[in-house]
């Protein structure tokens, strides 16, 4: 059987998909199974950032298979430790601690967990529009009904606020608001960037009520906007 009748067969049928066996790639440009080449502008949907099969992260990943495949935080780890270091080097200064997961929405998760254990509060105020993720608490805050309706219903404790009005933040944050949770740009919600105005607004009402805010850099992080994350535009 070829590759897209067993996919077909097996799939769980989430993803719509294109006519399209994509088996290899290098740098920007993907290879179908006819050897037919590609601009790649899909990029991993965004994980993809260092391009494909670069020497230097082939040699890595190769290199750390051969030595250790996966290591629980309940050890200590010489990789993780130098991951941790160069991660918490390049955020914001005052950042020193990282949270590793595997995906976007799981990192949306640990934070809403994060805010709500540290602040004793429970609510979580993100926006219209927003895009933070597929799994429960992240899907709570995203904003498209064609994700929610189907699973709903949701978690409890996440309202929606329209994006770039920060008369409307100001009016929705109060003493039960555990966190904000921004994106720079709205990346799926259609590529909508925050005004500086904004987003140095939301910071200052959070501050100010006792609320984190939380910027969800899964799309625009690592280079994307063309500084290391987006927030450094702003000098949040
Ligand atoms: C802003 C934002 N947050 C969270 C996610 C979820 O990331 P993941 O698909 O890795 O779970 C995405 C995915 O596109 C995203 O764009």
């Amino acid at each position: 059987m070829n590759t897209q009748t067993i996919e077909n067969a097996h799939t769980s049928g989430v993803y719509a998909k294109r006519d399209l066996i994509i088996v290899r790639g290098e740098g920007a440009t993907l290879y179908d199974d006819q050897g037919n080449a590609y601009i790649d502008c899909v990029g991993g949907q965004g994980t993809a950032n260092l391009g494909h099969a670069h020497p230097k992260v082939v040699a890595a990943i190769s290199e750390q298979a051969g030595k250790i495949i996966s290591c629980p935080e309940m050890f200590y780890n010489d990789t993780r430790a130098k991951l941790l270091e160069k991660l918490t080097s390049l955020a914001p200064q005052g950042m020193e601690r990282a949270f590793l997961s595997n995906s976007g929405t799981e990192a949306v998760e640990a934070a809403f967990k994060f805010a709500r254990y540290s602040t004793k509060r429970t609510e979580i105020i993100a926006t219209m529009r927003g895009f933070h993720g597929r799994s429960m608490g992240a899907l709570s805050a995203t904003w498209s009904k064609k994700y929610r309706t189907p699973f709903e219903p949701l978690i409890p404790g996440i309202k929606h606020v329209p994006y770039n009005k920060l008369e409307r933040l100001d009016a929705a944050i109060d003493e039960n608001t555990a966190a904000v949770i921004l994106e720079a740009v709205q990346g799926e919600g259609g590529v909508y960037p925050g005004d500086a105005e904004y987003l140095l607004g939301a910071q200052e009402l959070c501050k100010e009520r006792g609320a984190l805010l939380i910027m969800d850099e899964i799309q625009t992080g690592f280079g994307r906007t063309g500084k290391m994350f987006a927030i450094n535009h702003y000098d949040l």
